[in-house]
């Protein structure tokens, strides 16, 4: 069983903390994606799990041990790296089985593992060639396959698809999925782009400045951000984030449009308070162009600045009370700049968010 577990782990280097005592407990086979901009700490909190780094303060468990001071290879984890530098002059097959080879495992005991793990990868045509004869996918999943074949209780991803092209991205994204169905490991991967957050995570962890801002399933994370920052970084395109006051129960915007406050979050707002009102495009969608919830809504008639056909849906460009806001159309259809549109505002999808903390007022 590993589970993992960070009791208030801080990372100092130096006089400069750049982990602040993080929380996070990771259930056996789950798989956890770290997220956030770069410098927020993902790095340096997986290689703390690993042994890589020391932890300055707190505690990591590993099952139910506590591996502070257990250095890598005690820990009984693989990690995959985002430079997974294999040996240039040796085989396919030799590069899988050198880990257990140093680790004196049998010749028997080698090559079963090793076969075990080209087949789940799909390497075994592949085997005699050396690295130098592989595309870039290919070379992946041979790091890959040296991880598998530790029979680790966990792996640790540091953005393992960074140096792909766009679409074998995608493609090896999915494997990974796969990969995590057939092998049934605790897995923690580190990204900074949301979309493989959404696509592979059981859970994500936002991080912001060495802060866990979120825990909490794509969806979670998606429809309830705690503030913000989440809301922004999760979603594309991000979410509308807009400016405005609270008077006399409506969202008043500094260009005279006003919206009334979502029923579900009348309670939460106050009179003269200032906030952000956050919306996604797909909440912001002509009348009649959008899939409309058949909850609570409200219209806004607004300016097209651009317009975007992406085949399937449009994106629209408009301002409200000068700041950007993005709506969505579905079908293509060029839009004129200029060109006024009324828009349904699914209020029952839109969020408040205070103006001053930058917290969901939902949360407190
Ligand atoms: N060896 C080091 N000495 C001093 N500061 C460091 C060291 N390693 C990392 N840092 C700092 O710690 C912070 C967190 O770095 P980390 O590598 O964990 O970020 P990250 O979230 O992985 O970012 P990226 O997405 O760019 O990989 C950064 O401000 C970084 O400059
Ligand atoms: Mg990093």
């Amino acid at each position: 069983m590993a589970e993992i577990s960070l009791q208030n782990v801080v990372k100092r280097y130096g006089k400069t903390e750049v982990v602040h005592g993080i929380n996070l407990d990771i259930a056996h086979n789950e798989f956890v994606v770290l997220v956030g901009p770069s410098g927020c700490g993902k790095s340096t909190t997986l290689r703390m799990i690993a042994g890589l780094e020391d932890i300055t303060d707190g505690s990591v468990s590993i099952g139910s041990e506590v591996v502070n001071d257990l250095p890598p290879r005690k820990r009984n984890i693989s990690m995959v790296f985002q430079n997974y530098a294999l040996y240039p002059h040796m085989s396919v097959r030799e590069n899988l089985g050198f880990g257990l080879k140093i680790a004196k495992q049998s010749e028997a005991e080698i090559t079963q593992r090793v076969n075990e793990a080209a087949d789940i990868l799909g390497l075994d045509e592949l085997m005699d060639r050396t690295p130098a004869e592989l595309s870039g996918g290919q070379r992946q999943r041979v790091a890959m396959g040296r991880a598998i074949v530790r029979h680790p209780e966990a792996f640790l991803f540091d953005e393992p698809l960074s140096n792909l092209d766009a679409k074998l991205r995608v493609q090896m994204r999915t494997e990974i999925k796969k990969l995590h169905q057939t092998v049934k490991t605790t897995v923690v991967y580190v990204t900074h782009d949301q979309v493989e957050a959404m696509t592979l995570a059981d859970r994500i962890v936002v991080m912001k400045d060495g802060y866990i801002e979120q825990v909490g399933t794509p969806m979670q994370v998606f429809n309830h951000p705690v503030n913000t920052f989440v809301a922004s970084f999760i979603g594309s395109p991000p979410m509308n984030l807009l400016p405005a006051v609270i008077r006399d129960g409506a969202v008043v915007f500094s260009d005279g449009n006003t919206l009334p406050v979502p029923a579900r979050l009348k309670d939460l707002v106050s009179e003269g308070q200032k906030v952000i009102f956050g919306l996604r495009a797909d909440d912001l969608t002509p009348v009649g162009h959008g899939i409309t919830s058949g909850g609570e809504s409200a219209q806004l008639t607004l300016d097209i600045v651009l317009s975007e056909p992406l085949g399937t849906e449009t994106i629209l460009y408009t301002t409200i009370a000068g700041n950007e806001a993005q709506g969505k159309m579905f079908g293509p259809r060029d839009v004129a700049p200029g060109e006024s549109m009324t828009f349904d505002v699914a209020l029952d999808k839109a969020h408040i968010f205070d103006a001053a903390t930058g917290a969901s007022v939902r949360v407190h």
